[in-house]
């Protein structure tokens, strides 16, 4: 599995899938890009991947038969019932590990690839957002007790504020592999090599239908804005795309090479 480099790790980190055409257009191009760019592990955010809310039970299953390792989350995991019951019991879903102690679900898991355990974390900023636990000091927490259960940390930091994303990488820059920012829904063209080796970028995009505001229908985008009144939420359809990062890590857990994906 591993990638033809051989010293090397790729790991595909793919944006925010909002929905069934998020669903479908990563069931129909995601073998392509693992197979072309020799991808390792898949790590995708589900949070939007029900209806643009949420994960269910059967969209795990789904997610994970099509190639999908890891699924991260965010604020949205929370707005279907379903979640609840998957949360404990699978490993590979994850929701935000600042939340307070004692919700549902778990924030980091380690998968091993050839001999490389890689740790996934999931945080979530605060500004902007709910005012959860620190995710700077969470990562330091979760880092200091898993160091040496793990060769790489891959970090999605689920965020608003670009201000935020970036400082968080720069707070670990040298231990964290690679944070990759999700929740924006629009790729940002920043990625970068950090001094210590973190691959870093503040934001790597949606899965979805670019028909729309973010993945939702304009319509309702439009009148929310006009109006600040709670008006039909509806999945946009149109023009599919999947926005991705791939990052090339080695065996000591530090980035070589970040590639940005549009498809
Ligand atoms: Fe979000």
């Amino acid at each position: 599995m591993q990638n033809s480099a051989g010293s090397t790790i790729a790991i595909l980190t793919v944006g925010d899938i909002v929905g069934r055409p998020g669903r479908d257009v990563l069931k129909d191009r995601l073998q392509g890009i693992i197979d072309t760019r020799r991808a390792d592990l898949v790590i995708a955010n589900g949070e939007n991947s029900a209806g643009g809310k949420s994960i269910t039970p059967d969209i795990l299953r789904e997610l994970l038969s099509i190639g999908v390792d890891v699924v991260t989350t965010g604020n949205h995991v929370w707005d279907n019932k379903e979640v609840l019951k998957i949360l404990d019991s699978e490993p590979a879903l994850l929701r935000p590990a600042n939340y307070p102690d004692g919700v549902k679900g778990h924030g980091w898991h380690i998968v091993d690839r050839k001999g490389i355990r890689i740790c996934v974390i999931n945080l979530q900023g605060r500004l902007f957002m709910e005012p959860i636990d620190c995710p700077f000091r969470k990562f330091d927490a979760l880092y200091d007790e898993l160091k040496d259960r793990a060769d790489i940390f891959m970090v999605d930091f689920h965020a608003e504020a670009t201000s935020e994303k970036r400082a968080f990488g720069w707070h670990v820059d040298g231990r964290a592999s690679a944070v990759f920012g999700t929740h924006t829904h629009v790729q940002t063209a920043d990625e970068e090599i950090l001094p210590g080796g973190t691959g870093y970028i503040t934001d790597i995009g949606m899965t979805g239908s670019f028909n729309s505001v973010i993945g939702i229908t304009k319509e309702y985008s439009v009148q929310r804005f006009l109006t600040f009144t709670r008006v039909k939420f509806e999945v946009a359809e149109g023009n599919r795309k999947i926005n991705a990062a791939l990052f090339e890590i080695d065996r000591g857990g530090k980035t070589g090479r970040i590639e940005r994906i549009i498809t």
